[in-house]
């Protein structure tokens, strides 16, 4: 840069309002999101408007104690992450800094300081790197240069970033390295470039990869209700709507815990400070089910509380994305869970106020709807760019599950409803279920799915349980629909005239739906055993329980009586199966199985025992 370009990099500080700042001087060389800074206070923020005598800038930390005519200067790059081994585990702000570090070096503060400067990666931790190329081959974006062990079940591969290619001139032998250490050369034409451990890629710019494909397989979360009703595929959407206290929050973190993704990136967004100090203690508890160390070691935390400014808000959201994105290029599936998207929208409607923008529905900004898609269609499943010189078909997958909080649980608030244009399924929390103590609080007449028929074929292959019941994933979720809908429809009916009153087979649909309901379908995420049901043990469940239904109804068309059926020992024994058989002992579900039908069995005996006296 020569001087004259250097002059034009700096301005001054013309206005202040918020979390906005004016800028005069740098008009001619600066463009839409690039980062500025305070330098005095070394306070980032990022270009939101340019006019032909002045810049619209949003700070990311608070404005207090700015005056006008303090320097500026234009970084002249828009939020990029710094993306390299040592992610995982770490905990950032919304801008990628270390929140930890942050919190160690000013033992005392309550709250975050204000400028602080801290790289996102150690510079001081060294890694062991292996190679997996030899010089002089052909590298593209993408092709894997090597790996390091992240954590002990996490490989990080070492990838060519996206736009590069060239002849590999030198790597690096096996050793310990730093990230910033040089790791390897590309030589294309007559330039030579080298390379360390570290990629920069901006917020706003998704990474590029080969080809989207349809997603066909699930995303087990081992809560039942959302395995067999409105299942998300591994690089599917969905979206979480719920009044305050309906459970988004314990859904998230038993999902993060639970499901079966490589990585977890978990944005805690403009949520209460308390909370998220709640789930970052929740987080450094528990113990990975799938490989017994600590599960902070795939997972990734971004914390942005409510008392910190809005506008790092919606720097968090796409900060979590890139790293999410980063993981999947190396072939993970990866899950992205957003707590809670409302505050994020919350603060482009706060911005956009300040900016005194024409508003539309309900203050928000017009273009709310471009945001969240721009959020959202950054989930699928990929083939990632490069691997031209491995031979194995690399898949990766990156999931999100966003909560929204709309005020009062009205779904038809904008927030709301522009994110159901957006996504797969929609997970809706109902108030008077979580009053009820009916956790998870999914409403299954409000909640959907649309991936049911991109999974079942996977679903239907993987379940082999008991081939004699003839049913598979998909007729289960078909009965159960159908007898809760049943339900439904009788509701009015049965508070009319009372439910003994009603057709005995519609009684038996009554009973079947209490069964599903308070035996299937509520599920204690605090339970050690309940917490997290597996497919087989799932289907296990549902079969007893559609079995019990098919039985019944011939018992009724032999003339059995639905008070006899309600009778059946067998009846709370399966009601307890959630919380008293683990996982890993299906064998007494097998078990309860053979006692069903021993007793369906004595019913009728004794039954046509009593008939032919
Ligand atoms: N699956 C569940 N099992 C048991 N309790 C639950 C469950 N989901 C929610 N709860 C209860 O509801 C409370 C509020 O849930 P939370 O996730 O914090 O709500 P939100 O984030 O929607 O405000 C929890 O503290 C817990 O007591
Ligand atoms: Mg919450």
């Amino acid at each position: 840069m020569n001087e004259s370009q250097k002059d034009n990099q700096t301005g001054y500080i013309s206005a202040i309002n918020g979390s906005l700042i004016e800028i005069k001087g740098i008009e001619q060389n600066i463009r839409l999101h690039d980062l500025v800074k305070i330098t005095t206070h070394n306070i980032l923020g990022e270009v939101i408007q340019i006019y032909s005598n002045k810049t619209i800038v949003q700070c990311y930390e608070n404005t207090n104690n700015i005056r006008l005519n303090e320097k500026i200067i234009n970084l002249g790059e828009p939020l990029s992450m710094e993306l390299g081994p040592g992610l995982l585990s770490s905990i950032y702000d919304g801008i990628q800094r270390p929140l930890e570090r942050i919190l160690e070096q000013f033992e005392n503060a309550s709250f975050l300081k204000r400028g602080v400067e801290l790289p996102s990666l150690s510079r001081t931790k060294k890694w062991h790197f292996m190679p997996l190329l030899e010089p002089d081959i052909n590298v593209n974006g993408g092709d894997i240069i090597g790996v390091v062990q992240e954590t002990p079940s996490i490989k990080h591969y070492i990838l060519a970033p996206p736009m590069v290619s060239g002849i590999l001139t030198y790597i690096v032998e096996e050793g310990d390295y730093l990230i910033i250490d040089e790791i390897y050369r590309l030589k294309n034409k007559n330039e030579e470039n080298s390379f360390n451990m570290i990629q920069r890629w901006s917020v706003t710019k998704s990474r590029p990869f080969k080809k989207k494909i349809r997603p066909v397989e699930p995303l087990i979360t081992g809560t039942r209700i959302i395995d067999l009703l409105f299942p998300i595929a591994k690089g599917g959407t969905v979206a979480i709507p719920g009044g305050f206290g309906t459970g988004k929050t314990v859904i998230q973190q038993s999902l993060a815990k639970w499901c079966d993704a490589d990585i977890i990136i978990f944005i805690g967004c403009g949520e209460r400070g308390n909370e998220i100090a709640d789930t970052l203690k929740e987080f450094s508890k528990i113990i990975d089910p799938k490989t017994n160390r600590p599960l902070l070691e795939r997972v990734v935390i971004i914390a942005n509380t409510s008392n910190m400014p809005v506008s790092a808000r919606e720097a968090s959201i796409f900060s979590g994305i890139t790293i999410a994105e980063y993981y999947r290029d190396m072939g993970y599936n990866v899950a992205l869970m957003a707590d809670s998207t409302s505050r994020w929208a919350e603060s482009l409607r706060e911005i956009s106020g300040l900016l005194e923008e024409m508003p539309a529905e309900e203050g928000y900004p017009a273009y709310l709807p471009s945001k969240l898609s721009s959020f959202y269609e950054r989930a699928g499943v990929v083939y990632p760019l490069g691997r031209n010189n491995s031979n194995k078909e690399c898949i990766g997958s990156l999931t999100i599950i966003g909560s929204v909080s709309p005020p009062s649980g009205d779904f038809s608030e904008p927030v709301t409803a522009t994110t159901k244009r957006f996504v797969q399924a929609f997970w809706a929390l109902d108030a008077r279920l979580a009053y009820a103590k009916h956790y998870p609080a999914l409403n299954w007449l409000d909640s959907y799915s649309n991936y049911p028929e991109y999974i079942s074929d996977w679903c239907n292959k993987r379940d082999t349980l008991w081939p004699e019941l003839n049913l598979d994933w998909f007729d289960c979720r078909n009965q159960v629909n159908e007898i809760l809908s049943i339900e439904n429809d009788l509701k009015n009916l049965t508070q009319l005239i009372g439910e003994e009153n009603l057709p005995e087979d519609q009684q038996l649909i009554l009973f079947c739906a209490k069964l599903i309901k308070e035996g299937f379908l509520i599920q204690n995420a605090f339970d050690d055993i309940d917490n997290y049901t597996d497919f087989k043990k799932l289907m296990g469940l549902i079969k007893l329980i559609l079995l019990l239904h098919k039985k019944a109804k011939e018992l009724l068309s032999q003339g059995i009586i639905i008070e006899e059926i309600k009778d059946l020992k067998i009846i709370n024994e399966i009601l307890r199966i959630g919380n008293s058989i683990p996982n890993n002992e299906f064998y007494k579900i097998e078990k309860l199985k053979e006692k069903l039908l021993d007793e369906i069995n004595e019913l009728k005996i004794s039954y046509s025992t009593m008939k032919g006296k």
